[in-house]
């Protein structure tokens, strides 16, 4: 009870940023929909938006467990997707996501908040239909396509403990790794 009185207080969570090893660690399947998990997408929602992510895993704040939270706003001026889709300002929260089917092939810059300013393209399946839980632990599937596909494969790779470094080629993940490395000693220091 006191820990979940202390949580509601807690303005938001901290993010990780690689190397941290969360990140690099396969989460646990969700068991218990109680209201310290329903606090905990609360606060997921909370921190993705004030970090102005699309999406955040919840190994990114420390805890390995297989939650997502997801928001993509409508932005006419996104050069990528024109079309304003039926997942734009809709908020999602998958509890133990796994990818059913997949088709097609689409590349993507991709960037996330435990990679702060690394912009860099990945290829990824065009569309992907996935079978979740929502925090009430009821069962739900989605189809996805466009950003909305490219972000679900970037956040269930994020709970695999896969980040997208991984799925570069070996090049660029050699040059974003040195770039993270030497920005890390720098803030150290
Ligand atoms: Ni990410």
């Amino acid at each position: 009870m006191y820990e979940i009185y202390d949580r509601r207080n807690m303005a938001k969570l901290d993010v990780l940023v690689w190397p941290a090893k969360v990140l690099e660690t396969k989460s646990d399947e969700v068991a218990s929909f109680d209201d310290e998990l329903k606090q905990f997408v609360k606060d997921m929602h909370e921190t993705m938006d004030s970090a102005n992510g699309i999406g955040l895993a919840a190994n990114q704040v420390g805890v390995a467990k297989r939650v997502l939270t997801m928001y993509i706003p409508w932005v006419q001026q996104d050069e990528q997707d024109e079309e304003k889709r039926y997942w734009h300002d809709q908020r999602y929260t998958f509890i133990n996501p796994r990818i059913v089917k997949k088709q097609g092939k689409i590349s993507w810059q991709e960037g996330c908040l435990s990679f702060p300013q690394i912009f860099e393209f990945v290829d990824r399946a065009a569309e992907v239909w996935v079978e979740a839980q929502d925090e009430n632990g009821e069962t739900f599937e989605v189809h996805a396509d466009g950003l909305f596909s490219v972000c679900l494969q970037h956040e269930i790779d994020h709970i695999d403990g896969i980040v997208f470094i991984n799925r570069m080629s070996r090049l660029k993940s050699t040059i974003v790794r040195k770039k993270m490395v030497r920005r890390g000693s720098l803030n150290t220091k």
